[in-house]
């Protein structure tokens, strides 16, 4: 086998994956080095593929006992069978990490099964077991994503006490669930469990969920996440977490009042974010700082302290999101290859698969105002979108917020059905620079739910048609 490489690429998940393929594509002999048994990394194995399957199915099952009968699909003796379920689940995870397997063979990329350690700025040294394996390199991608933040004192034992991992893989329905972190893990598993059958309680530290989000739509969010029954404890610091084997007693205190109150559940969701992985890389000694946050410090062309090591994703500042980490592998190949790799930062789309879906990409009302920027708002519900109420789902309403002089959208927020993949659109404007009269002069097909886009876009200038 090949023990010398142009680049090594630490960590197979969406970041690093993409980076090898793309560098192997740009002539330069890479390997890419991966410990869990599987490529994808958390992305695939353990986060957004699996969970968006298990919204995705617990939405279908969901809307065939609520909506089914009134819509005149009458079915009766609907049954839950949740180990179908979850091996629909481990089948998806399956096929799409192989799938990357594949990639590496189409590409020719060297897969490195083990543990990769940076032993110099040149040598990569592999632990598969008790093997040991050295590689020499000219360059090194650090892209060994992250891993599960907890509260001080609970121990995440992913059987009543879980994070997202073991949130992913209950073989029963929970009666009652306590979240802990309204932010995106908690709302899109709470759905989920909520969906199938189970009490769900938010508890949250903010007095709002969603932080970062355009707090209009964080509003909205909370209001038809509580229409649908979960329930939110705000300004609330859990302090601890009691598993009693047959129940689990959640202690938080109101941040306000000082008051200590307490919560019982069969299951506990640790939700509260992700730190970056950087265990055992030896990255210290090799001279790569890191921040404060334990974050790897890199300049602008992703390069770390050391020059010919660069790093991506979760590991670095910014959204730990699988599609930034993505772009972040495609600049850095291209930069290896003596191109001019560039990610446009203030164009990552972020989106919440809940039902509805919420996206957004670019800045948030909050954010316009702290900045002292003008702006002018353009805001369509989708209760007057035709598409959106032949199919029930009138819930939410796309914003666009554009500069107030020259029109140039700056950010736009949307709560609705199949936002995910509305937002695409709106990032595409926004890499082009498109003003709101842009978007609002562009066809767009009827009837569709697009046009709540174009609507608002009119209603920047206070135009709209349909409201
Ligand atoms: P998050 O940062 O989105 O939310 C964590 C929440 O926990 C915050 O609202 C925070 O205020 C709260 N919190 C912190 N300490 C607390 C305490 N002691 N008591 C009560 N509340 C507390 O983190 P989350 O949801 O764990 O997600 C981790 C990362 O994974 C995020 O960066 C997210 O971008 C990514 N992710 C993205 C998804 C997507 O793109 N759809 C899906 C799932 C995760």
């Amino acid at each position: 086998m090949e023990k010398e490489f142009d680049v090594i690429v630490i960590g197979g998940g969406p970041g690093g994956y993409v980076c090898a393929i793309r560098a192997s594509q740009l002539g330069l002999k890479t390997a890419c080095v991966e410990s869990r048994g599987s490529l994808g990394g958390t992305c695939l194995n353990v986060g957004c593929i699996p969970s968006k399957s298990l919204l995705n199915l617990s939405e279908n099952f969901h809307k065939a006992k609520k909506d089914f009968n009134q819509q005149g699909i009458e079915i009766s003796d609907i049954k839950l069978n949740i180990n179908k379920m979850m091996s629909n689940k481990e089948k998806s995870i399956q096929t799409l990490t192989k799938g990357v397997e594949f990639l590496f063979k189409k590409n020719k990329v060297t897969y490195l099964k083990g543990k990769g350690v940076i032993f110099t700025k040149n040598d990569v040294v592999v632990y598969d077991k008790l093997k040991r394996q050295n590689y020499k390199t000219k360059h090194i991608v650090i892209a060994t994503g992250s891993s599960v933040s907890s509260i001080p004192g609970i121990n995440i034992d992913e059987k009543n006490i879980v994070s997202s991992t073991g949130a992913l893989s209950l073989n029963k329905v929970p009666k009652k669930m306590v979240v802990i972190g309204g932010g995106y893990i908690g709302l899109e598993m709470g759905s989920v469990w909520s969906r199938l059958g189970t009490e769900v309680t938010v508890v949250e530290y903010l007095d709002h969920i969603t932080p970062g989000m355009d707090r209009e739509i964080s509003k909205e969010f909370q209001k038809i996440l509580s229409k649908q029954g979960i329930k939110f404890i705000l300004n609330s610091k859990v302090s601890s977490v009691k598993d009693k084997k047959d129940s689990v007693v959640i202690e938080y205190e109101n941040k306000n009042t000082k008051k200590k109150e307490t919560i019982d559940a069969d299951k506990v969701l640790v939700a509260v974010g992700r730190k970056p992985y950087t265990e055992d890389l030896n990255l210290s000694k090799v001279g790569i700082t890191k921040d404060e946050k334990g974050r790897v410090v890199v300049n602008n062309k992703l390069q770390t302290t050391i020059n010919n090591i660069y790093a991506i994703g979760d590991v670095i500042k910014g959204p730990m999101l699988a599609h930034k980490a993505e772009e972040e592998g495609i600049a850095v190949a291209e930069i290896l290859a003596g191109q001019a790799g560039h990610v446009n930062y203030d164009v990552i789309p972020g989106v919440i698969y809940t039902s509805p879906e919420v996206a957004s990409v670019g800045k948030t009302e909050e954010q316009l105002k702290s900045e002292n920027i003008n702006y002018k708002v353009g805001k369509f519900p989708f209760i007057a979108n035709s598409r959106a109420k032949v199919n029930n789902e009138t819930e939410g309403f796309v914003k666009i917020l554009a500069d107030s002089k020259t029109d140039k959208v700056l950010g736009v927020h949307i709560i609705g059905p199949h936002c995910g993949d509305m937002i695409a659109e709106m990032a595409l404007a926004m890499e082009f620079g498109a003003s709101a009269e842009d978007i609002a002069r562009t066809c767009h097909a009827h009837p569709t739910h697009t046009e709540a886009i174009k609507e608002a876009a009119l209603a920047v200038d206070k135009r709209p048609i349909h409201f």
